[in-house]
């Protein structure tokens, strides 16, 4: 690791994949919330789309084909990459459909997001990766530059199953190729205001398997959550006295407890 990213301004750096293979968990919404989140705070952040979708870049931007400055350039290696500054403490790298050609290349791709990101020139203390909902290589990538997973899931009985598929994953990861990889948590996203009983059952089974990971906090569905990507807010500048809002605060303080910044 490069000294520049070693230091960060706060110590060490923290390079968090979100990740999950299952669909439609929340992993952008929370990659793009807790980010300007995290920037609020004073930390200074990496956000990076390392999804085809581009569905974050969309999130911080109205015509995503403005896009300044794109993952695949960290992947080619070729250039020096600027990440776009969106303010003092946050700067961001975006992706759109053009990636989805590199995840048909050589499997060597697995390397190049580590080496990209160590040849970045600024200091960071905090790099999120919104990942894709797939296994394979632009996901590989981003778990072995990763320090920490955080894990969206919703209470569905689908996205429960994933689990131990993402897990063995992960483990399969820090034998090969990542020992340092951490999990920081799961977090339940989607959750309804009036439990039902299936979720009450897939919460229990949740909580049974993976009881110290979990975070206290629990995001509840919200329209409200739902609409603020739409006019390029988090929650937070959208709706900053919501329930949401709140949680996705306690999210934060859970989040920095355990990285321990
Ligand atoms: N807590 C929530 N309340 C209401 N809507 C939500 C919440 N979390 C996510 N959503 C909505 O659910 C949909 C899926 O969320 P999101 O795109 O963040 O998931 P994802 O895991 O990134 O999906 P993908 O796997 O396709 O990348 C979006 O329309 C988003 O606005
Ligand atoms: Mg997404």
């Amino acid at each position: 690791m490069s000294e520049s990213l070693k230091k960060g301004r706060g110590g060490i750096i923290s390079i968090i994949a979100v990740n999950n293979q299952k669909g439609g968990v929340g992993k952008t919404t929370l990659t793009f919330n807790l980010s300007k989140g995290f920037a609020a705070r004073g930390k200074k952040v990496l956000v990076i789309d390392n999804d085809p979708q581009g569905n974050l870049t969309s999130a911080f931007f109205e015509n995503p084909l403005d896009l300044h400055s794109n993952i695949i350039d960290l992947y080619d290696g070729e250039k020096q990459i600027d990440p776009y500054k969106l303010d003092d403490n946050l700067f961001f790298i975006g992706a759109d459909i053009h990636l989805a050609k590199i995840a048909e290349r050589d499997f060597d791709i697995i390397f190049k997001l580590k080496e990209g990101l160590q040849t970045l020139k600024s200091d960071f203390d905090m790099i999120l990766i919104d990942c894709l909902p797939a296994f394979g290589y632009l996901n590989m990538a981003a778990l072995n530059a990763a320090t920490h997973v955080l894990i969206p899931t919703k209470p569905s009985p689908f996205a429960m199953v994933g689990m131990k598929d993402l897990f063995d994953t992960v483990a399969k990861v820090q034998k090969r190729l990542n020992a340092d990889l951490k999990v920081l948590g799961i977090i339940l996203n989607l959750v309804e205001g009036r439990k039902t009983t299936i979720a009450n059952e897939l919460e229990t089974v949740l909580r049974e398997n993976y009881e110290f990971l979990i975070f206290d906090t629990r995001i509840n569905k919200g329209v409200k959550l739902e609409e603020s990507p739409s006019f390029n807010q988090s929650i937070m500048e959208y709706d900053p006295n919501g329930k949401i809002s709140k949680q996705i605060d306690s999210l934060i303080n859970e989040i920095l407890e355990r990285l321990q910044i």
